[in-house]
């Protein structure tokens, strides 16, 4: 409460926030693109990622690597506006920061500047390192996004699940850390305050999450992890397929062809507009 109002204030979840609920409560996140779902998903989560997903799911890109600066910063400035608890995370997109530590500066801050936003994510881990060392110490928070990461697709060859043959190894025995593993440790120790840990091997994801300091938050992981994330999208069923591992909690897609249908069949019908829908004289 704020004394001299005396009117309620919400204070915004920080990344220091989430940094500190390693190992406690659970991490909800949720991505939003817009105003009006960031008002809806910032009542119920503790993150909202400005996901470039929004390439595939807003703009219907194949990959996500069409997807702008400038893009990603009105999406972040849209949900800003529709939000007021939850800490909003905005991604950085491919070729705005991979070049040099100065690079992914000038991006980053720019995100903050002109959103509002209270950190940014970047994916990849080892080679990330430096990065995330540099804006962090600049003063910019840094979730870190290792295993899956889409930006690297074509590197990748395909969206399969990672670090299978990772776990493999540690299932018979084996205990020195793998890929992986090393960029989750890299990530935490270049002062991430969280990481996306994306479709990777279950068992591998939950030894990330135990060994790891800062709060996992899995896509396709574990549910050891210290948070989950979907793409709201998924989550609604506005997509025709979905991945493995998402939940659909609805069916927007037959929602909307269902209402689109009826529309179109009392527009043609004559049944709407009706009377109550249009203006009077006086
Ligand atoms: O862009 C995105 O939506 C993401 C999530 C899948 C974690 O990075």
């Amino acid at each position: 409460m704020s004394a001299a109002a005396g009117t309620t204030t919400t204070r915004r979840l920080s990344a220091p926030d989430i940094r500190s609920r390693k190992a406690g409560d659970k991490i909800v996140m949720l991505t939003a693109y817009h105003t009006y779902t960031a008002r809806i998903v910032d009542d119920h989560c503790d993150v909202i990622l400005v996901g470039d997903s929004l390439g595939n799911v807003l703009y219907g890109f194949d990959t996500t690597l069409p997807v702008t600066l400038d893009t990603m910063i009105l999406h972040g400035q849209a949900v800003m506006r529709g939000s007021k608890k939850a800490l909003v995370v905005v991604d950085l997109p491919f070729n705005t920061y991979e070049a040099s530590k100065e690079q992914a500066f000038a991006s980053a801050s720019r995100i903050m500047q002109e959103t509002g936003c209270g950190a940014v994510k970047l994916e990849g881990g080892v080679r990330m390192a430096d990065t995330i060392d540099f804006l962090r110490g600049r003063g910019i928070p840094v979730m870190g996004h290792i295993g899956l990461t889409p930006q690297s697709i074509h590197t990748l060859g395909s969206f399969r699940a990672q670090g299978r043959a990772e776990a493999a190894q540690l299932a018979q025995g084996g205990n020195g850390a793998g890929p992986i593993e090393e960029d989750g440790r890299a990530v935490a120790e270049a002062g991430a305050f969280a990481m996306v840990v994306e479709a990777v091997a279950e068992p591998l994801a939950r030894r990330i999450t135990q060994s790891s300091p800062i709060p996992t938050i899995g896509i396709g992981a574990s549910a050891a992890c210290d948070g989950q994330v979907l793409v709201l999208e998924d989550l609604l069923g506005l997509l025709p397929r979905t991945a493995k591992f998402v939940r659909r909690y609805g069916e927007l897609g037959l929602s909307v062809q269902q209402a689109v249908e009826a529309y179109a069949a009392d527009v043609r019908g004559g049944a709407f507009p009706a009377a109550e829908h249009t203006y009077n004289l006086f």
